[in-house]
């Protein structure tokens, strides 16, 4: 059981990805099996429309796939006499959710999640595009030929991130060839992933792909966490007797390997400034959780002209440690959730805009290497499974903050599908994708047993036992109506999607 010995958990696991998304192809299994409606041309309707100019009451028409025209009530060119009307009253139709960071696990490790479960979902959550990062498959994806196993095995998939390795960081070749091949950009890590295949990175390596980066106009997303020497001393002294407390965890993963690791990658992103040798690449931070010297040293890059992005993800800005019981190894996740204070801080950083978007960091396994019985916090997979319930866990745990739909769209859509390149998604307007997520923010369900997920494990997940609010009744992916009320479309009809 060598994954036992992954002490640097999957969240550090990114390396390739995947947009997993139904859409009409010619080929492939007939529209009807794709779609709960028959029609390639209609209209959805609702009082609460979310558009990037704010939230109307109208019509959202659609045709091919597409978002043809957004049409408010009161304008009456559009028809409703037509019967291909969909009309969802006082729900929310908002762009669909399009998560740039999810661990699926295949091929090599489906009983831990799956391709089928884990975009089931996405759908039933009112994921529309979903990313898929690789590295807990077995193999990872380091190559072109471990990347084309994944590939295969998907018939409803991709485009992905490709990874900046050692092997691969300074040779220029290596690096253009995946780019070529499609990938949407590149993913490194600044501490040990603990899988053999895929080391870290120092600041050389970084630098390096920004140049070719640079040349693609494509993104690096770095895990920034750097494993400080007398920080992880602290793992080895602690007694067994401590492992239950979540208080121990903590203090192998503090503040300051965050710090550490923002404060060299922000050495290497000033190249993307006009001007620089790296201008026209990208930084994207993952799943930030220190709002400390780490937000502010962001906050400073991007006064700078730095082009970098951050990411935070729902676990984060729900959850604080004060409140995980000493064995509950279901909130272990790397970094940590860390306290309360900072837990505020991170809500006021993502609604003030210098946390830029939202990502699930889904990172499932099985049950068993939870290990939930012994509840040992130092030796239990670390990775929160999360991805059915992100959209409503923002918005439940965001209330209170007073989040506004268009910043649900925004975090969750615009700026993600910003970062994936991917210029006709992440928005309800003219020309876009249909991806769309119909839901009703005020409708409460309870996550107990009764409540149907589709993921692996749902029990696992830290949400378990939370009541939430905000209930997706339909999803649409490129126009089909994949999902609807608990029931999802006969198939899953995808292209891959790759860069040019
Ligand atoms: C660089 O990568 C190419 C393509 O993968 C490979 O053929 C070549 O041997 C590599 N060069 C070095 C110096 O490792
Ligand atoms: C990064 O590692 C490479 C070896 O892969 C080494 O040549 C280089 O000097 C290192 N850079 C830094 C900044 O440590
Ligand atoms: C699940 O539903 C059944 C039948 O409605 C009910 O008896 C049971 O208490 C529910 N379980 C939970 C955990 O709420
Ligand atoms: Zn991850």
């Amino acid at each position: 059981m060598d994954f036992l010995g992954w002490r640097f958990f999957p969240l550090l696991s990114v390396l390739a990805s995947f947009l997993l998304f139904y859409m009409k192809t010619s080929s492939k299994p007939s529209n009807s099996e794709c779609s709960f409606l028959p029609y390639d041309r209609f209209w959805i309707t609702s009082n609460n429309i979310v558009t990037p100019h704010g939230v109307i009451s109208g019509a959202v028409e659609v045709k091919g796939g597409n978002i043809v025209s957004v049409v408010k009530r009161e304008n009456q060119q559009w028809k409703l006499k037509s019967a291909n009307v969909v009309d969802y009253g006082d729900a929310v139709v908002m762009p669909g959710l399009v998560d740039v960071h999810a661990h699926l696990d295949e091929p090599g490790r489906a009983e831990w999640e799956g391709f089928s479960s884990g975009t089931k979902a996405a759908a039933a959550g009112g994921i529309t595009t979903l990313i898929d990062m690789p590295l807990n498959s077995c193999p990872s994806t380091v190559s072109e030929e471990t990347l084309k196993l994944k590939v295969r095995m998907l018939d409803s998939a991709s485009g992905f991130w490709g990874g900046l390795v050692p092997d691969n960081a300074f040779n220029k070749s290596a690096l253009e060839g995946l780019l070529k091949a499609g990938v949407l950009g590149l993913k490194s890590f600044m501490c040990p992933s603990g899988i053999n295949d895929f080391p870290m990175t120092n600041a050389s390596h970084i630098k390096e792909g920004l140049q070719v980066l640079a040349k693609f106009k494509r993104p690096l997303l770095v895990h920034a966490e750097i494993q400080l020497d007398s920080e992880s001393d602290l793992e080895e002294n602690d007694g067994v007797d401590d492992a239950r407390s979540y208080s121990t965890y903590l203090k192998t993963r503090p503040p300051s390997w965050e710090e550490a690791a923002v404060r060299e990658l922000l050495e290497v992103t000033k190249d993307t400034r006009t001007g620089g040798p790296s201008e026209g690449s990208h930084v994207h931070i993952v799943h930030l959780s220190d709002t400390r010297a780490s937000l502010d040293m962001i906050k400073g890059a991007k006064s700078s002209g730095d082009s970098i992005t951050v990411e935070t993800c729902p676990h984060y800005l729900a959850f604080s440690s004060e409140q995980i019981q000493d064995g509950d190894t279901r909130f272990k996740c790397s970094p940590p959730i860390r306290d309360s204070a900072n837990r505020e801080r991170l809500w006021d950083a993502l609604v003030d805009g210098h946390i830029d978007m939202l990502s699930s960091d889904h990172s499932p396994t099985e049950p068993e290497l939870k290990l939930l019985d012994e509840g040992d916090f130092l030796r239990a997979w670390g990775g929160i499974s999360s991805l059915q319930y992100v959209l409503p866990v923002t918005w439940s745990y965001g209330r209170k903050y007073g989040i506004t739909l268009n910043q649900l769209a925004s975090w969750w859509s615009e700026q993600p599908s910003k970062l994936a390149g991917q210029d006709l998604k992440g928005a309800i307007a003219n020309g876009n994708h249909a991806d769309i997520v119909v839901w009703e923010p005020d409708t409460e369900f309870d996550l107990d047993d009764n409540h149907t997920a589709y993921h692996k494990h749902p029990s696992i997940s830290a949400y378990m036992g939370k009541r939430l609010s905000g209930k997706v009744l339909a999803t649409f992916v490129r126009g089909n109506l994949v999902y609807k009320e608990g029931k999802h479309a006969p198939a899953a009809c995808g292209v891959p999607i790759l860069a040019k």
